[in-house]
């Protein structure tokens, strides 16, 4: 079985597409079998990375790891109902075309489309990056500006609820694992990031998400994009980046603590033997 990976956030830049990215070349640098569905049909940033990474892999003749890309096509059916049953119809055929795949990461876009509703009914794990900030908060829970307390769930914690309920319904085997991570954490705004800490732990456990550790913010994440290439590729005599600084290298473990903290089926590589962990890998 695929074991499917969306990330997911109506909010628009929160970190989708980058921990998408990074994601995606952990478990192939782990020796899993991974696929990639970009289903942001707009701005196709995930499939724009990938192109970067083809041409640079040309250009510098440097061997690099690529995933199993499946995409799915755009709709341009006027009614509303046919449009929903070509998106449900290309979603499927996108995830069967990566049924050899352990890995089918999913890349969402940051708004609430049919086809990201979709995505999240498939999925066995979530990962919603969330800026550091309040406003960002706001779209998984309401906070009472009188008591500063949680009143309630947001627009999209009720979105996966929906995906949660739905997939029970179609006896799917299995939950959807949510996992939310801290992205842009600021190494001086210790105030804000204490307060998000303390509503996160609580909303967690209200509304059934596991916290990771999060992402800091650091200018190398919007470097790479232009060459395709991720932190985990760094530091090879090849690369136009070298993982020198102490930034990178912690950048370099919070990526590893997030793929530990997702507790992914331990996946089989090509040659029948078990894949190297994921961690140890990236
Ligand atoms: N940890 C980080 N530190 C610094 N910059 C970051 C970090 N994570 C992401 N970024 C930058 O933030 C911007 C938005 O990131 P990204 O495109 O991954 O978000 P997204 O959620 O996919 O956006 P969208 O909703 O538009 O698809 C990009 O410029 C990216 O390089
Ligand atoms: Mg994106």
């Amino acid at each position: 079985m695929t074991h499917v990976i969306v990330l997911g956030n109506e909010k628009g830049g929160s970190g989708k597409t980058t921990t998408a990215m990074h994601v995606v070349i952990a478990l192939l640098k782990s020796g899993c079998r991974v696929g990639a569905i970009d289903l942001d049909l707009r701005q196709r940033s995930l499939t724009r990375y990938f192109e970067n990474r083809r041409k640079f892999s040309e250009l510098k003749g440097k061997d690099l790891c690529f995933p199993v890309i499946s995409e799915v096509e755009a709709c341009s059916i006027d009614s509303r109902e046919d449009s929903m049953r070509q998106e449900t119809e290309n979603l499927a055929a996108a995830l069967s075309a990566l049924e050899g795949c352990d890995f089918a990461v999913i890349d969402c876009p940051g708004a609430n489309t049919h086809l990201s509703r979709l995505a999240h009914i498939h999925a066995d794990t979530i990962i919603t990056p969330l800026n550091d900030s309040f406003v960002d908060f706001d779209l998984l829970a309401r906070i009472d500006p009188e008591t500063g307390r949680i009143s309630g769930p947001s627009l999209y914690s009720e979105m996966v609820w929906d995906a949660r309920k739905r997939r029970a319904m179609t006896g799917v085997p299995g939950s959807i694992d949510w996992v939310v991570l801290r992205n842009r954490l600021s190494a001086t705004r210790a105030n804000n990031k204490k307060r998000m800490g303390e509503k996160l732990d609580d909303l967690s456990a209200r509304i059934g998400f596991r916290l990771a550790r999060g992402f800091g913010d650091r200018v190398i994440y919007r470097e790479l994009f232009p060459t395709g290439l991720t932190l985990l590729d760094l530091g090879g005599k090849d690369s136009p980046v070298r993982l020198s600084t102490m930034s990178h290298v912690t950048a370099r473990l919070e990526i590893r603590s997030l793929i530990a903290s997702l507790n992914l089926p331990r996946a089989v590589s090509k040659d029948g033997q078990d894949a190297p962990d994921a961690v140890a890998a990236a």
